[in-house]
């Protein structure tokens, strides 16, 4: 039997994400039926047990490999066209085939077919009353980058091993194949390192606070260091195995020479000032961000000291460690935010500058990274760094993360480093993602739509150097996996799909539509998620009069604002917003909710006027 296909606007019904490069949805429905065979040509056996085991839980049905009227097929093929990643999944009345070159194609196939089914194909319960049906389809689809990463901060706080495995689990949801584990900052040092036990003894644990971060109380020497925790190796090796179960790489970072509070309270002789009584960071203020014509100040010296061999000594232990620990070809050194005041103060950074001919502390910077590189390299291992390693000089093949916008990311490609982009103004993850006052604080807000317009390809850059894109979770404000999940999703889905489809695929609205669809999905799969894209974006402006204008946005299309000035609760019989209005003056709180259809969405707002005037924008 001929089945009909319908292509473009039909087949992104089919609510995939990331959007793949060709789909077409056919006619019919394909329901599976009470035993599910499935054929393995070629695929590795631990790929396709773990499908069947996933298709045995959430559906009680009898589940086995075979290879007569098999409802699904997995085959190893020889195809060119779809490269390393990619992949064909047919679903027609003979079932669901998916075709790729290698084991992570099949594993990309299936995830996929699972967006097809019930959302309850990603519940860990059983459901054997549901029909378990999907969409004839034909896809052809690959990754446009080879990296699309998630990076977790696991110093700020620390995260089990079951909690890093369940952020591991998100993000192979969605493609997701680079996780970068930010493992040592100031707040605690997170890895095993045998021959410098220290860094985890004294290093991951620090009194436990509760408050707002950098407004936390400075501990006394003699609170008891109960927060905290570590990684063995043996630990590691389970994630790191876990994840290349997902067909995830993982990326450790030693952040040096700065964020190195935790590694010098372990072994102050590291540091320049080593008579000072170091305590792992509590969260509490030690940095001046403007500091000194716009250099960072630290007024605890969190850097290490590069003119003193010992440092050079211990990362040679420390990379030659972890190297073996991480099968994947890069190791990050962090080199983000080194503040060099304390540099600048010691006689022995400055008989290095002598000795080296070093002209100034970027150049020092840029000498402790080369030394870094050649441990690094030593370990058999490629460098890869925040793009504050390009300041004073780059050199052989270490790669750049671009964070601070994607200049450093240019920089770096036209020195003809590669780069991985992570722009804050788009990917970070940690910045709030709604109204201001209905989100917890932290230093900067980004919408989804935001991070969802970005494109990592500057122009005129050579597209072979941008390995590809990635979202950061940093987690000062974080302390329990379901926050770094409200954090991460569904934002992350708007990065995975920068990361993986086609730039002439992405498509603002329909991309809004396809989130609401993954709701259910997330849902089904326990993973706490945000709906901060209900909420309307409020601004303000001043005017010459001294008056202040109030604009009201959805972030997405087709929603009505309602709002109150009266302190009242608005619902859809309140004013709706239509124009920009001027502030009252006596107005207290703003109250603001969005509407769909008759149904309210997303939080109620009561913003307070004093924010509606610090937020306002100056026009003269
Ligand atoms: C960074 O956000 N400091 C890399």
């Amino acid at each position: 039997m001929a089945v009909a296909y319908y292509h473009a606007a039909e087949a992104q019904k089919l609510n995939i994400i990331p959007e793949p490069v060709e789909a077409t949805k056919g006619n019919g429905i394909y329901q599976l039926g009470k035993k599910i065979t499935i054929a393995n040509n070629g695929a590795s056996d631990e790929l396709v047990n773990n499908i069947a085991n996933e298709l045995q839980i959430a559906t009680l049905k009898e589940v086995r490999t075979g290879k007569n009227n098999a409802a699904i097929v997995f085959s190893i093929i020889q195809e060119e066209t779809i490269g390393k990643e990619g992949y064909y999944v047919e679903v027609n009345q003979k079932g669901i085939q998916i075709k790729a070159n290698t084991n992570a194609g099949l594993f990309y196939g299936w995830q996929t077919v699972k967006q097809l089914m019930p959302a309850a194909i990603y519940s860990n319960k059983n459901n054997p009353d549901l029909v378990w049906s999907l969409p004839y389809v034909k896809i052809m689809d690959k990754p446009r980058f080879g990296w699309r990463g998630l990076m977790l901060d696991v110093s700020r706080h620390f995260f089990s091993k079951a909690d890093v495995k369940v952020f591991i689990d998100d993000m192979a949801r969605y493609k997701y194949n680079r996780f970068h584990w930010h493992l040592t900052d100031d707040q605690g040092w997170r890895i095993e390192i045998k021959s410098l036990p220290k860094l985890t003894e004294v290093g991951a644990w620090r009194p436990l606070r509760k408050g707002k971060w950098m407004n936390t109380t400075t501990p006394a020497v003699t609170e008891p260091k109960t927060y905290g925790g570590f990684y063995t190796q043996e630990d590691i090796k389970e994630i790191v195995a876990y994840a290349k179960s997902k067909y995830i790489e993982v990326i450790p970072e030693v952040d040096i020479p700065g964020h190195s509070m935790a590694m010098n309270t372990a072994y102050p002789q590291l540091s320049t000032t080593p008579n000072y009584p170091y305590q792992v960071n509590v969260g509490e203020e030690f940095m001046d961000w403007e500091g000194i014509n716009g250099h960072a100040t630290a007024k605890i010296d969190n850097s290490l000291d590069p003119s003193n061999e010992l440092v050079y000594q211990y990362l040679d232990q420390i990379f030659g460690e972890i190297a073996p620990l991480f099968p994947y070809e890069y190791i990050h050194m962090g080199g983000d935010e080194n503040a060099k005041n304390n540099w600048e103060k010691s006689a022995n950074v400055q008989a290095l500058m002598k000795k080296e001919g070093l002209k100034n502390q970027n150049e020092v910077q840029s000498y402790f990274v080369r030394r870094v590189q050649k441990i690094i390299n030593s370990k058999g291992k490629k460098m890869i760094g925040w793009d504050e390693i390009l300041e004073g000089g780059l050199s052989g093949d270490a790669a750049v993360m671009s964070w601070r916008g994607i200049e450093g990311g240019i920089n770096a490609a036209k020195q003809g480093h590669k780069v991985v982009m992570s722009p804050n103004g788009y990917n970070y993850l940690d910045f709030y993602q709604g109204e201001l006052t209905a989100e917890g604080k932290v230093y900067a807000g980004l919408r989804m739509k935001k991070t969802y317009s970005f494109e990592p390809i500057p122009e005129g850059i050579d597209s072979n150097l941008i390995l590809g894109n990635q979202g950061n979770q940093w987690t000062e404000q974080l302390q329990t996996m379901r926050n770094v999940q409200y954090m991460t999703w569904p934002r992350a889905l708007a990065i995975a799909e920068t990361s993986w489809s086609p730039k002439s695929k992405k498509n603002w609205p329909i991309f809004v539509e396809k989130v609401e669809g993954q709701f259910e999905k997330l849902a089904a799969a326990n993973v706490k998620y945000a709906l901060s894209m209900y909420d309307p974006i409020v601004t303000t402006q001043l005017n010459t009069k001294g008056e202040f204008i109030v604009y009201m946005e959805g972030e997405i299309d087709g929603l009505k604002i309602y709002f109150s000035m009266d302190d009242s609760m608005p619902d859809n019989f309140s004013d709706e917003y239509t124009k920009p209005f001027v502030l009252p003056e006596d107005l207290a709180v703003l109250r603001v909710i969005s509407y769909r259809n008759g149904k309210p969405l997303g939080k109620m707002l009561s913003i307070p006027v004093e924010s509606l005037k610090q937020r306002a924008i100056k026009v003269l």
